[in-house]
């Protein structure tokens, strides 16, 4: 079986980095995307210690120029790319928390631009950019984070666990994102490209914090399992560990 070529952004810690070391024995090589080489530089070492077969990125997901410089990467090195995983993300602030940062009314404008330009317009154009590489895998597949705040049907019902869980900004980036998964699905429905949200839990990560209930090891399974679905799988859903959410 031919090597799969994977690309996670944020890959340098966090998710992104137990995602790449979940695709240890899965005959992928990993790329990470880091926006500080050194600190990508020592997550690779990491990886690669750990026996995955890794390679590193500088890769700023905001700096417009580097999406040509991911093309031109895997296009020189690989001709294709099998896997792009979505994953660098960042929150309004500190969460939860009560600041204006996470309200509708309140929100400053500079925030849900700073929110909206990482978490949607950067993924939305850096696949864009790869993707003629992906039309070229025997079994492309692309993974958006996005996260259950994005669910508008669960943000709605006062019953759901996550009813007082809001922080607008970042919510509504990921709702944008499920979009964005629905939306390409459709278009690429005839390939054999699979467009995927994954909402990894509330996993302890920088962002996730230490009140979060599952562990960073455990956090990696949901995108794992995305981007190495089989030529049956899904399309255009939103899965967290292989139980469908709602939108
Ligand atoms: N943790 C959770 O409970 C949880 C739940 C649901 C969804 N998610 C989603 O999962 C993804 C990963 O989250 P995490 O918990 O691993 O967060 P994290 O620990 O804060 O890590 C975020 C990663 O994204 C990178 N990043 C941020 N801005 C970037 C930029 N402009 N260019 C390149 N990389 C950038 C960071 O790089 P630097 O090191 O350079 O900052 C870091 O590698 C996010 O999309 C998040 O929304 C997380």
């Amino acid at each position: 079986m031919e090597q799969k070529i994977a690309f996670i952004t944020g890959g340098n810690r966090g998710l992104g980095f137990q995602t790449a070391l979940d695709l240890k024995n899965t005959g992928t090589k990993v790329v990470i995307g880091s926006r500080d080489l050194k600190q990508g530089e020592e997550a690779r070492d990491k990886l690669r210690a750990a026996g995955v077969d890794a390679e590193v990125l500088q890769f700023d997901i905001t700096k417009p120029a580097d999406f040509q410089k991911a093309y031109d990467y895997f296009n020189s090195n690989f001709g294709r790319l099998d896997i792009l995983v979505n994953n660098a993300g960042i929150a309004a602030g500190p969460f939860p928390g009560d600041g204006p940062e996470h309200t509708a009314s309140d929100v400053p404008l500079e925030v849900l631009h700073n929110v909206f330009e990482t978490n949607f317009f950067a993924p939305v154009a850096l696949t864009k950019t790869l993707l003629p590489l992906l039309k070229k895998s025997p079994a492309g597949r692309i993974v958006n984070l996005s996260s259950i705040l994005g669910s508008l049907t669960l943000h709605a019902d006062p019953k759901s666990p996550i009813y007082n869980a809001k922080s607008f900004a970042y919510d509504a980036s990921k709702t944008a994102l499920n979009a964005f998964t629905v939306h390409l699905a459709y278009e690429l429905r005839n390939t054999k490209i699979k467009v995927n949200s994954a909402h990894p839990g509330w996993v302890k990560t920088d962002m996730g914090g230490d009140q979060a209930p599952m562990e960073l090891s455990e956090g990696g399974k949901t995108s794992v399992a995305l981007a190495t679905l089989p030529e049956d799988g899904p399309t255009g859903g939103y899965f967290h560990l292989g139980q469908p959410l709602p939108w």
